[in-house]
């Protein structure tokens, strides 16, 4: 079963971007670590990014058309994209929102999201490891349905 983990915008540049935050491991150890991940899992683990509001609405609609489960860093479109969590909302299989920090633990306009209202669930603040647990979560949603 195929699962994308999509990544919204500046999260290419993990490694360089705030390493005091998001940590030293860059974008491709990110894909690599989620797609041994899935292998683990018996998923096949596809990983994508954008900068780009349209673009990422645009995967999520590929997503709900295709009945695919989705974990989702949506970065800072988490903060203010209505046009993102309405696409979401669309949505026909497990949808898990992560993130590498805890931004409730961070500056005030990260402590609103209004993704988490139409995601199965979230986990926040485990640095890669948070999309490790994300992609744990789906195989297991999976299992429930398949069982
Ligand atoms: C983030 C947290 C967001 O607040 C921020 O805008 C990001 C990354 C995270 O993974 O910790 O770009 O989603």
């Amino acid at each position: 079963r195929t699962v994308l983990v999509l990544n919204g915008p500046n999260l290419r540049r993990l490694g360089t971007r705030e390493p005091d935050v998001y940590g030293a491991e860059t974008f491709d150890d990110l894909a690599a670590l989620c797609r041994e991940t899935g292998r683990g899992l018996g998923l096949d683990v596809e990983v994508r990014q954008t900068d780009d509001e349209a673009e990422m609405v645009g995967w999520v609609h590929e997503a709900a058309d295709g009945r695919v489960p989705v974990v989702l860093n949506p970065a800072a479109f988490t903060h203010y994209s209505y046009a993102l969590r309405d696409a979401l909302a669309q949505r026909t299989a497990p949808l898990i929102e992560v993130h590498i920090s805890n931004p409730a633990a961070r500056e005030e306009f990260r402590h609103t999201t209004v993704v988490a209202g139409v995601a199965t669930g979230t986990i926040a603040g485990f640095g890669l490891r948070s999309y490790v647990l994300a992609l744990h979560a789906v195989a297991g949603l999976l299992a429930d349905e398949d069982g």
